[in-house]
């Protein structure tokens, strides 16, 4: 539809990648169609390590629980935060983490509500494929 197409200006020419769902819930269901098994997590986990540090991820986010001075809140324990908040589905936990990637406007976290951060926009990611958001999420999901 042009008018969303509009209203996501970043997300316009990300329909012709691919292995990129344009649509944040749909991407989410393919990156997550269920939980990845064990034997998966570790290779997943390299190479989601890469990609936070290719996509810049790290210039906004510390990986433990101190800010150091960063745009962003610390992703230390971000799992936990995002469980409580999914009723403690592991499974929609994991989703809504692809989604808030994609488009943090449209999914932002709680932190956006905070004078802290209030003013600071982490920037959408429409173009990184629904596989690679699996391992940037498992990444993420293991963070302590
Ligand atoms: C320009 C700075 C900036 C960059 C770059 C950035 N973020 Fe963010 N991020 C933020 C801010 C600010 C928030 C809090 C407001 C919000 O939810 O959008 C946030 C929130 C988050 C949250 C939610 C944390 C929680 O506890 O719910 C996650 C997860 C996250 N970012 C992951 C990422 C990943 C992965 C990348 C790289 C693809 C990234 N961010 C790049 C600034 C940034």
């Amino acid at each position: 539809m042009l008018a969303l197409g509009l209203a996501c200006a970043g997300c316009l020419d990300s329909g012709n990648i691919p292995g990129v769902t344009t649509d944040p819930e749909a991407a989410a269901k393919a990156a997550f169609p269920e939980l990845p098994p064990a034997a998966e997590a570790t290779q997943l986990k390299d190479r989601g390590s890469k990609m936070f540090n290719g996509l810049g991820c790290q210039s906004c986010h510390s990986t433990t629980h101190e800010r150091n001075g960063l745009m962003g809140p610390p992703l230390g324990g971000v799992s936990d935060r995002v469980l409580e908040r999914k009723d403690h589905d592991p499974l929609k936990a994991r989703r809504w983490l692809v989604m808030h990637i994609k488009d943090p406007l449209m999914y932002p976290s709680p932190f956006a509500d905070q004078a802290d951060y209030k003013g600071t926009h982490m920037p959408p990611n429409p173009r990184v494929t629904d596989e690679d958001l699996r391992a940037l999420v498992e990444f993420l999901w293991a963070l302590r």
